[in-house]
């Protein structure tokens, strides 16, 4: 899921093995590493207290050739991946990340005891293009200065226990193409300035499994949105703009809210291929169009208040009565025959 180019991650001790026995110890004069991210790096190394993780981190070695977890650019040499992935680590982050100013990409996961808010000196990274802090227990909220980096495109805080609200300027992030924020401890509506995301046009949005109240702002309607995830949430009223014939929507996962609309009118957007509505209060009959949708292979619309027969035919035919039980009056196959 979501874009491949950020599964980057820049390993390199082969070319280590192979410099020990063709050359001598490599010498500041062809050592590619800049001496001020080495810097940089070694402080991390030791706010970590020499982490175990860090052992290939040694100031006699160049970084860009013979360190785990970053990766330096081919023409500047500068550091332009950290990817701290391993566990072991305890404390905040190091605010020195800020200090490694050609870094495109940083990620901090899967690391439990990595606590703190997300640091201030983020800002500074203006090359930045993806941030990914997830599953590790983040505090506090999310940072107001995101969209003052330019180039960032990806955003992936989730899973921590970030609390707060969305802030407005978030969606204004110039380049933001997937921001996923689900998971969190998030409070407030999602503001209306979501609209407002670059061109219209977002490949993933995730906002599930956490506080969100109000309703879902129109402007999210009008939104190109390929995969969306708002579940478990307490967003209340309407739904039915977020549907329409020529969405682009892939997948789409609205369940567990208190989202009340009619379903009957809502026209399926016809790549739809993950479509979960359930436990909402969402009313009257699925409309004949589910048939058509050849790509749907995850549908639930359980736990609502819908009524009338099941169409019947497509895809729609594939799932069992758990898709549809806990409904006002909705019959026919898979459920009791319509009297
Ligand atoms: C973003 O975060 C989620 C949850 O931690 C993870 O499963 C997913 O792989 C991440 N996405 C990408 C594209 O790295
Ligand atoms: C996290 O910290 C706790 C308490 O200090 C420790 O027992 C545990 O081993 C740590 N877990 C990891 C994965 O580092
Ligand atoms: C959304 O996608 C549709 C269909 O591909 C396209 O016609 C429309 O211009 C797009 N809208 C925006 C705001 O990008
Ligand atoms: C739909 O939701 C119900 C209720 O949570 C669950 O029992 C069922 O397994 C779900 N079905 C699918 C296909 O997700």
């Amino acid at each position: 899921m979501g874009n491949p180019q950020h599964h980057f991650i820049l390993y390199s001790s082969a070319p280590f093995l192979l410099l020990l026995l063709t050359a001598p110890v490599s010498t500041s004069a062809n050592e590619r590493c800049h001496p001020d991210d080495k810097k940089v790096l070694l402080g991390i190394q030791k706010y970590y207290k020499n982490a175990y993780i860090f052992s290939s981190w040694s100031a006699s070695t160049d970084c860009c050739t013979d360190w785990y977890m970053v990766g330096c650019d081919e023409t500047t040499n500068r550091i332009k991946y950290l990817t701290v992935q391993k566990d072991g680590l305890s404390g905040v982050i190091a605010p020195a990340v800020g200090d490694l100013p050609y870094l495109t990409s940083l990620d901090f996961h899967k690391l439990p005891n990595i606590t703190g808010p997300i640091p201030a000196s983020i800002a500074k990274l203006s090359r930045l293009e993806s941030l990914t802090l997830d599953y590790n227990s983040l505090t506090g909220p999310i940072p107001e200065y995101l969209h003052t980096l330019k180039k960032l495109n990806y955003i992936n805080l989730s899973f921590n226990k970030l609390s707060g609200s969305t802030p407005a300027s978030l969606p204004l992030t110039p380049s933001l193409d997937y921001l996923r924020l689900d998971h969190n401890m998030l409070t407030g509506s999602i503001p209306d300035t979501i609209g407002s995301i670059k061109n219209g046009e977002i490949y993933g949005l995730y906002l599930s499994y956490n506080q969100l109240t109000g309703t879902i702002p129109n402007a999210l309607g009008k939104l190109n949105i390929t995969v969306l995830y708002l579940s478990k949430n307490k967003l209340t009223g309407d739904a039915s703009f977020l549907f329409g014939k020529n969405k682009p929507a892939n997948q789409m996962d609205l369940s567990r809210n208190q989202l009340s609309f009619d379903f009957s009118k809502v026209e399926i957007p016809s790549e739809i291929n993950w479509l979960l509505l359930d436990h909402n209060q969402i009313y009257g009959s699925l409309p004949a169009s589910l048939t058509k949708l050849t790509n749907m292979n995850n549908f639930n619309v359980s736990y609502n208040r819908l009524c009338g027969k099941i169409p019947n035919g497509g895809r729609l035919g594939e799932f069992n009565k758990y898709s549809f039980i806990h409904n006002k009056c909705l019959c026919g196959s898979p459920l009791d025959a319509c009297k």
